[in-house]
């Protein structure tokens, strides 16, 4: 019941439910033949390919071991170059990137503005980067109780998403990091199906979870689940992006 997927797979299935948004960041980029991108928590390296088709070259940068051996594995034989680094102290050049992406990362991170100040660090005078974070706070779901609806996140908020709300805090920070803001963003993705969303969002773990830490009573999260499964269901949250400038 408390069981976390595995952390490749659920990447791969947030990034399918997520395809949208995905190709709207990866326009926002406005990618030319000639530049370098540089993809920041790069995960499996599910976008890096797509980059590689319309840039030079493309470096992915990931925390995790796994991730990037994956990402090296699915990027054999392209432009790619993977490292294993820390977004806070990047692998990463002075002033060499023409384009970079930071797509759901920031909200895992020690210090957010710490590594926007790396992402300036790095883009060339006039270089772009596109970020993208959902906003947990905004989790709205139906059917159920919303009272339980809320206590989940709350307890999402509190206790398991490091930084939740750093989707609506992203202009301020970008700005307060020396980055000029090109563009902002808000969507609100919906999620119609109960097994993938409690697969993405965390329904039913993190609702027992939230028992265990005696933030919501035992009936209330038999309740919520029992109405969420037996639908019909929606999932909605705000996802926001920017499109910044290194001017
Ligand atoms: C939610 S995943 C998103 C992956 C990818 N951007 C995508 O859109 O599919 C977040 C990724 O950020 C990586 N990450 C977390 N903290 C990091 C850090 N401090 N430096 C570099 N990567 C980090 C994780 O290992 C994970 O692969």
């Amino acid at each position: 019941m408390l069981t976390q997927p595995d952390p490749i797979t659920y990447l791969d299935h947030a990034a399918a439910a997520g395809s949208a948004y995905k190709q709207r960041l990866l326009e926002a980029l406005d990618l030319h033949p000639d530049h370098t991108v540089l993809d920041i928590g790069c995960g499996p390296g599910t976008d890096l390919p797509a980059m590689a088709e319309r840039a030079a070259s493309v470096i992915g940068v990931d925390l995790d071991p796994a991730m990037v051996e994956e990402a090296k594995r699915r990027t054999a034989g392209l432009p790619v170059e993977v490292r294993q680094g820390d977004a806070h102290a990047l692998p990463v050049e002075d002033r060499t990137i023409d384009r970079a992406r930071v797509d759901r990362v920031l909200h895992m991170v020690a210090n957010p503005t710490g590594v926007l100040a790396e992402l300036r660090r790095v883009l060339r005078p006039n270089g772009q980067a596109a970020l993208a974070q959902p906003d947990w706070e905004t989790l709205a779901i139906d059917p159920g109780s919303v009272a339980t609806n809320l206590a989940f996140n709350r307890f999402v908020c509190d206790r398991i998403v490091r930084n939740p709300v750093v989707g609506r805090q992203l202009p301020r920070l970008a700005e307060q990091a020396g980055l000029r803001l090109v563009t902002v963003d808000t969507e609100a993705p919906v999620l119609r199906d109960f097994t993938t969303a409690d697969e993405l969002l965390g329904l039913t773990r993190n609702t027992h979870r939230a028992v265990q830490a005696g933030r919501i009573t035992r009936p209330a999260a038999d309740a919520w689940l029992a109405d969420l499964a037996a639908g019909p269901f929606l999932a909605t949250f705000t996802l926001f992006s920017i499109v910044v400038s290194a001017a």
